[in-house]
């Protein structure tokens, strides 16, 4: 096993960190406050190529492997996490499983686009009634012929309110359970197609969370992914891919919190020393290291598994468990270091601390992550 970071890998990291740096920190305190978009960074962040990271060339990817697709959202989520899961959802949840398992025409028409940036897209599984138990999905596509019509509601969408284009998870025959399950690709503006409220969350709030509705939508049967009753293979194929996105997420707010907290603690002075002399502080920094190392091991090998064909529902679920603890555990101890610093907005800790929690929530909650686990290990 080779711990030794590839030059190639390497520049992708330091691209992705100048990035955070110099676009993404000066205004994430704000766009945090007042809910806004990173529209503008999410574009420079297509050009960049960090939208399709891993999608191949020819359908307008930058062809990259999954250990840079990690590196990239560490350093995007150390400054905003928000960033992050915009980045996350376009490419493992829409681009990896159109690339996957989208017809030749799919992939001319909508990842070219979505990869190269120039657009972004949405996955839409959840429902109110329908989260973690996602075979009871109430949304229908009913077949008409050359055409689904396609109606019901879908939540707490990520980037709901911005993509172009959608995949949409429904029921086509609830007789069949998640063998009626199927996943269309939706475009923006189709009648019918109207996107809800936005949501007003906790955390990652410059993320752009919607319910959607759908009133007799047509969708062409030609925008159904794969054979019929894929889809819900298809949901899950494409959330063990996206567990090591979000997994990579809750890395970066758990190493950016702790080196924020490593540097605070550095300098602020109390007893006549710098707090990182006292032992209650550098232990819990000491934690933080090692676990963040640890999380970032298991988002590497999850990726490297990923990259050699393997099957990652295990390895994606362990390091999506364990690098979402780590944030929520890292986080809450960094607003501890800084003492009532750590409590105001100024100081970033509180924002990645409210950010931290969804990591445990969305694609799978950590729960859900020990279904994974164990059914993998019983097997
Ligand atoms: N990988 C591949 N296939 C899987 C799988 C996995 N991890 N888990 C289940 N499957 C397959 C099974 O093999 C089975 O297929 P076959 O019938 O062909 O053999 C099929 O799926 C049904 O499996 P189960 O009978 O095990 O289904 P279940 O109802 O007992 O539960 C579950 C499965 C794992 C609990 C699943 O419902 C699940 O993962 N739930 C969580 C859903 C989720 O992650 N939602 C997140 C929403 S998306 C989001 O958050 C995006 C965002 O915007 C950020």
């Amino acid at each position: 096993m080779d711990f030794n970071l590839s030059e190639e890998q390497l520049m992708i990291q330091q691209a992705a960190r100048d990035f955070a740096q110099n676009e993404l920190l000066p205004e994430v305190i704000e766009r945090d406050r007042d809910q806004k978009f990173p529209t503008e960074q999410v574009k420079k962040m297509g050009e960049m190529g960090f939208l399709g990271m891993m999608v191949d060339p020819k359908y307008g990817g930058a062809g990259m492997d999954s250990v840079s697709y990690v590196l990239a959202i560490e350093e995007i989520a150390k400054i905003d996490a928000s960033a992050a899961v915009v980045m996350s959802v376009n490419n493992s949840l829409v681009c990896a499983g159109l690339e996957k398992f989208a017809s030749e025409e799919q992939k001319v028409k909508y990842l070219t686009p979505l990869a190269s940036g120039k657009v972004i897209g949405a996955f839409a599984l959840s429902e109110p009634e329908a989260g973690s138990d996602a075979t009871s999905q109430k949304t229908t596509a009913e077949d008409k012929g050359d055409y689904y019509l396609l109606n019901g509601i879908k939540n707490w969408i990520t980037n709901g309110g911005t993509a172009s284009y959608y995949i949409v998870i429904a029921q086509t025959d609830p007789e069949k359970k998640h063998k009626g399950i199927n996943a269309f690709i939706v475009e923006r503006g189709w009648e019918g197609f109207e996107v809800g409220v936005k949501e007003d969350k906790l955390g990652i709030r410059g993320s752009d969370t919607h319910s959607l509705i759908f009133n007799n939508v047509k969708v062409p049967k030609e925008n159904r992914i794969g054979e019929d009753g894929f889809g819900f293979n298809f949901a899950m194929a494409v959330l063990n891919g996206g567990r090591i996105g979000i997994a990579s997420q809750a890395l970066g707010i758990a190493s950016g919190a702790y080196e924020l907290a490593l540097k605070y603690a550095k300098t602020r002075k109390a007893f006549k020393t710098e707090i990182i002399n006292h032992q209650a502080i550098a232990f819990k920094l000491a934690d933080m290291a090692t676990q963040i190392t640890a999380a970032r091991m298991l988002c590497f090998k999850a990726a490297c598994e990923k990259d050699a064909g393997k099957d990652i529902s295990e390895s994606g679920a362990m390091a999506k468990l364990y690098a979402s603890q780590v944030a929520m555990d890292t986080t809450i101890e960094a607003v501890q270091i800084h003492g009532g610093y750590g409590y105001v907005k100024e100081y970033h800790v509180e924002r990645m601390m409210r950010d931290a929690k969804i990591t445990q929530i969305y694609e799978g909650t950590s729960e859900i992550q020990k279904i994974v686990i164990s059914r993998s290990i019983a097997k």
